[in-house]
């Protein structure tokens, strides 16, 4: 017991005392060991396969070009070596948390902390993004029935006023009606007809709260009901994404990829938060691995499975996209079902838009299960109050966390628009990201058994790799630092975020030097903060707010409370 910030977890003691059947290392666990390797890589694909690909690598092909395929492989590089390192710790750490947990026993209490507070983030804000998106498909879907929903039901009030403002700016220009665009006549409807309340004009997604009310319900009902709706779930997603390929690509016009790169490499770089969010989720399923009936063996493969067949799938999509039509007409919310209704397919777009629902369902639901599973982690651990670790005695899942995740998604889905919500959960999950990389470096070394199935990360000396990329970096960036240099006080905030990343990539090419780093675990932590560094600063600032909140709550209450503490009995 210490009252040292950075007091540390004992693998040794978690791993026994899982084994002890007490997994936590404070209690017991309750939860149930059904999943398998491939209902985890089912999960993996089921958490990564959503709203990304069914809606922002509209926008993302639209600056790129044809060759946003680049930056599909680089993205799937970058997350293939926090893979790694996360298949490293969930075999290490077979202990339900996620990032948390690695980082309690790595970095200790402090960063534990600071990265469970993170990953609400990328699980409950990410997944008001995804609820968001939801509702958009189901609408369209409904519209196929000839059902409208009222504006002011399926929106919210920024989209409302913004479609409002352009539809306005339509009709003053002699359009009629029924040829503004989609979201200009959803907003117009929704200002016109929205019932006053108060003064106030009540305009909701009521969609999206439906969705989350659902998909809460099955969370808490149970783990094992929960993996069959998954699995059949992607089943079904990956028939579909199978067969758009496949018939894509009898469409596809080699005209269209000339040129590959209209934008240049600088275009491909302006799609970097919208692909990376299309990968998000192959990391959710580390939460689960008190359901696994071999944690060691099973998580890292399906975390790596699952990434290798979305990366598979997302570049064939990709080429199949830009080939049917032009790059510049990309910049739609659904391209995938855009393309083929532009080629008179309305069957097949309408199949995308079913299939779309079907994807973001099980994003939701993936999310939504590993949201209280972290938080029943830190309650555990003392840094959120028992009844998060409370686990139902019928459905054996962590009931009164589900409660509050359902409530935390769902109520600001009814009124928020996504744009800095999707910034916010790259920001977060980015952040989880690094520490993990960097914490592989921290774990101790131990000798594996020979003959075990457990995953162990392949050592690559980096003593004179890593210092090479980085000042191989160094020179590809170097106009990029010197303008940020000469021009400190007239630049944005965003070249000094630039700096500081490179500040960061010198000091690690150095402690690599001396320490011999290993070449993954450094080059995973650096492209992901390079990745967030692209982010924009505005979205940085309501980050340091969360986090400001988040370290707040931590000491006045999960310090003195903390199992670690001296305080606690
Ligand atoms: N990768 C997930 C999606 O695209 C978050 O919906």
């Amino acid at each position: 017991m210490s009252d040292s910030l950075f007091r540390k977890k004992s693998i040794e003691k978690i791993v026994a005392d899982s084994a002890a059947g007490l997994a936590d290392g404070h209690g017991g666990t309750g939860l149930r060991k059904v999943l398998g390797v491939r209902d985890l890589t089912f999960m993996g694909i089921a958490a990564v396969i959503g709203a990304g690909i069914f809606s922002t690598i509209g926008t993302a092909a639209f600056n790129g070009g044809p060759g946003i395929v680049f930056l599909f492989m680089i993205t799937a590089v970058t997350c293939g070596f926090s893979a790694l390192c996360y298949a490293e710790f969930a075999s290490r750490v077979p202990i339900a948390g996620s990032a948390y947990t690695y980082a309690y026993v790595s970095f200790g209490e402090l960063i534990a902390w600071i990265i469970g507070w993170a990953l609400i983030l990328e699980y409950a804000i990410g997944n008001i993004v995804v609820a968001i998106s939801w509702s958009g498909y189901f609408n369209n879907l409904l519209e196929g029935f000839h059902i409208g929903l009222p504006g002011w039901l399926a929106t919210n009030p920024s989209n409302a006023k913004a479609g409002y403002a352009e539809a306005m700016k339509g009709l003053a220009n002699g359009q009629v009606l029924e040829t503004l665009t989609k979201n200009a006549k959803m907003g117009y409807d929704a200002i016109l007809h929205a019932p006053v309340i108060a003064g106030w004009k009540v305009i909701i997604n009521l969609p999206a709260l439906i969705i989350v009310f659902l998909i809460t319900v099955l969370a808490y009902i149970g783990i094992k009901e929960s993996k069959k709706t998954t699995n059949f779930m992607v089943i079904f997603k990956i028939i579909v994404i199978v067969f758009i390929i496949a018939i894509g690509f009898f469409y596809v016009d080699t005209k269209n990829w000339d040129p590959f790169l209209p934008n240049g490499f600088g275009g491909v770089l302006a799609g970097v938060s919208a692909v990376f969010y299309a990968y998000i989720g192959f990391d959710a399923i580390s939460t689960t691995a008190e359901e696994c009936k071999n944690p060691q063996r099973d998580l890292p493969r399906g975390m790596i499975y699952s990434l290798l067949i979305c990366t598979v799938l997302y570049i064939l999509i990709a080429l199949v996209l830009t080939g049917m039509v032009r790059y510049s007409e990309l910049k739609v919310d659904d391209p995938l079902a855009y393309v083929f209704e532009k080629l008179h397919m309305n069957k097949i777009g309408y199949l995308i838009s079913v299939s779309a629902v079907v994807a973001t369902t099980s994003v939701l639901l993936v999310f939504q299960l590993g949201q209280p599973r972290i938080w029943m982690s830190m309650s555990r651990d003392g840094l959120l109050p028992k009844r998060f670790s409370k686990v139902h005695p019928k459905f054996h899942t962590p009931s009164f966390a589900t409660i509050v995740t359902g409530f935390m998604v769902g109520i600001p889905a009814l009124f928020v628009s996504s744009s800095t919500m999707t910034d916010l959960t790259s920001i977060g999950t980015l952040f989880a990201f690094v520490l993990v990389c960097f914490g592989v470096l921290v774990l101790p070394k131990i000798a594996r058994i020979k003959g075990s199935s457990a995953f162990q990360l392949p050592y690559f000396n980096g003593k004179y790799l890593i210092p090479a990329i980085v000042m191989l970096t160094s020179y590809l960036f170097r106009t990029r630092i010197s303008d940020a240099l000469t021009n400190l006080s007239s630049e944005g905030h965003q070249e000094i975020l630039f700096l500081v990343f490179m500040f960061i990539a010198i000091i690690t090419a150095i402690k690599s030097f001396i320490g011999s780093y290993s070449v993954i675990p450094v080059i995973g932590a650096l492209s992901c903060l390079y990745l967030m560094i692209e982010i924009p600063a505005i979205s940085w600032l309501w980050f340091f707010a969360w986090m400001g909140l988040g370290l707040t709550i931590y000491f006045l209450y999960g310090r003195k409370r903390s199992k670690l503490s001296n305080f606690t009995k």
